[in-house]
């Protein structure tokens, strides 16, 4: 399997109007929405800039129209980067703790850097393949962004669009990178990552979301209740990620296996 070739990847160097992401419940009003949301925007300037410099580390095994796709990924990663900075700077510093919710994403990347090239790589594209699927679960979801200010609601789309536009770009660069490694060993490899990825990446956008309840008022244990309610339960946000997660733990997989391209299509024609 290999990524069809009319999948071009295309930065797009677009500012939005981040200002409406000072409210308190600017997703839908919807604290608990929003401070996963938020969440989540907290960790992609740090985790952008590692699957950049992974990627970086091993561009020169790419070869053909990957170099070029290589060279878009990086430029679609520092945008997103950029953008989410600025939104995440908007929060508001003086009542919840965003630079203690910053300094743990920091400290996790450093961790991941001190392992080295290649698991900074493994990181990547299992990360890249969460990126896709709630780039997915984000649009089937159009409940979840009634009543939220339009320009984010496009920031989230455009970064879904592209997070879909490069899902197999950090792959490919993975399977160039170890073309001379035997299919079972790139296979333990990856699934051991992505166990490990899953883990402490729900456990720590549960633990970000639910600090940034708490400083709403709402008691340690109820708001950790809450996020892995939203996260598991109803709406289930990573609950619904099941089926196309498990396509990860097939024997060769990719990630242009699910043929999304109608979808990304549907996002470009938005965005030209
Ligand atoms: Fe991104
Ligand atoms: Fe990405």
């Amino acid at each position: 399997m290999q990524t069809p070739a009319s999948i071009a990847v295309v930065p797009r160097d677009l500012h939005f109007r981040l200002e409406p992401a000072r409210d308190a419940n600017w997703l839908g009003g919807d604290p608990v929405a929003t401070a996963v949301f938020n969440a989540l925007s907290l960790t992609f300037p740090e985790g952008e800039r590692l699957f950049i410099d992974a990627v970086r580390k091993f561009r020169s095994h790419a070869q053909g129209r990957l170099v070029d796709d290589v060279r878009a990924f990086i430029a679609q990663e520092a945008i997103h980067s950029r953008e989410h900075a600025a939104l995440n700077s908007g929060l508001d510093r003086s009542h919840y703790p965003i630079e203690w919710i910053e300094g743990c994403v920091r400290k996790r990347i450093g961790f991941i850097r001190r392992l080295g090239p290649m698991r900074m790589l493994g990181v990547t594209i299992a990360l890249e393949h969460f990126t896709a699927m709630l780039a997915e679960a984000f649009d089937a979801d159009p409940d979840l962004w009634r009543h939220t200010d339009e320009e984010l609601v496009r920031l989230w789309r455009w970064h879904a669009m592209e997070e879909t536009e490069h899902k197999a770009v950090a792959y490919d660069v993975f399977r160039a990178a170890t073309r001379d490694w035997s299919a079972a060993r790139r296979y333990l490899f990856r699934t051991r990552v992505m166990a490990l990825v899953s883990v402490h990446f729900s456990m720590n956008i549960t633990r970000y979301a639910a600090a940034l309840l708490e400083a709403d008022g709402v008691g340690h244990w109820k708001a950790r209740w809450q996020v892995a309610r939203f996260l598991f339960v109803r709406p289930g946000l990573f609950r619904r990620l099941g089926p196309r997660y498990r396509e990860w733990f097939r024997p060769g997989f990719h990630p242009w296996q699910h043929d999304n391209r109608a979808k990304l299509e549907e996002w470009r024609r938005e965005f030209a």
